[in-house]
């Protein structure tokens, strides 16, 4: 399966089949994926896999109820932009894994003090714990909280690509026939919090600018999770490059404050535009 096909597949699951708990072998190669997972701004990042037994102690509050999960995916980071931004990057690339492995998944962020993953999470002061994903079996059913859930969040409702990327100038919608267009549609397609979709991105010269509308604590991380989507459409489109913080972006974009940028370093197809 390509990254195309496994972000296309990929919702959040909140009603997961209790009867099927992680194998061995999948917990194996979770646990692989974590260990590989590239934290592209440093920082300090800590993902755990858990199992919590039958799960019925284990109810993250949320605006979505989870029902059957067993295992989950625990994350610590510290407060700091980096952090946020490479906690999103990571996690989000083993959400994709999971998924081609069949598997469920949900971002949950939340305040995890005193709670019952935060006794089993292990994680320090300096990464404390602040996302948990149930990740498992989708039971195939979607149950009624899920769908108040994805009405609430309006998760089946995107922005336009127009809305959210812009080409050489915050006005200019970006081309279909260019580049970096794929990796900004899957961007497009990342989970964020309650759908917020606070990704923005103006294509450069040699690379594209990113900007968050989001002026939360969740806001770096939710571009971090859209990043990584953008990154692997890059590979799928034949462009290698770099992540990095430039001390200013190329254009500003009124509303939105600068983050990261993308840099082309090897471009394998031919040009198109
Ligand atoms: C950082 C983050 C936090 C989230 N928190 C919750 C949550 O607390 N409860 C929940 O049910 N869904 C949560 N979600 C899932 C979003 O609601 C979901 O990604 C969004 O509505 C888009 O739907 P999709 O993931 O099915 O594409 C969260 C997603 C992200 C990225």
């Amino acid at each position: 399966m390509n990254y195309t096909e496994v972000i296309t597949m990929r919702k959040s699951v909140r009603n997961y089949d209790a009867a099927g708990r992680l194998t061995s072998s999948q917990i194996a190669a979770i646990d692989c994926v974590i260990k590989d997972a590239v934290k592209p701004f440093g920082g300090r990042v800590e993902i755990r896999l858990v199992s919590t037994g039958d799960g019925s102690a284990f109810r993250p509050s949320t605006y979505g109820v989870i029902t059957g999960a067993s295992d989950y995916l625990l994350m610590g980071y510290a407060d700091d932009n980096c952090s946020a931004l490479s906690a999103g990057y990571a996690m989000e690339h083993v959400v994709l894994h999971a998924t081609e492995m069949g598997l469920g998944t949900c971002w949950i962020a939340a305040t995890f003090k005193g709670s019952r993953f935060n006794a089993v999470a292990g994680m320090t002061d300096s990464a404390p714990l602040k996302i948990v994903s149930p990740i498992g079996i989708p039971s195939g059913k979607s149950g009624l909280l899920n769908t108040v859930a994805r009405a609430l969040a309006r998760s089946d409702k995107r922005k336009p690509m127009d809305k959210l990327f812009f080409y050489g100038d915050p006005q200019m919608p970006v081309p279909s026939d260019t580049h970096f267009f794929h990796p900004l549609e899957l961007m497009r397609l990342a989970p964020s919090s309650t759908n917020s979709q606070p990704w923005r991105a103006i294509v450069t010269a040699n690379g594209v600018d990113f900007f968050t509308v989001d002026k939360s604590p969740l806001g770096y991380l939710n571009l971090g999770i859209g990043m990584c989507h953008f990154y692997y459409g890059c590979r799928e489109e034949g462009m290698n490059g770099v992540l990095i913080i430039k001390e200013a972006p190329d254009r500003i974009m009124p509303g939105a404050t600068y983050v990261a940028s993308f840099i082309v370093t090897i471009r394998t197809k031919p040009t198109i535009n």
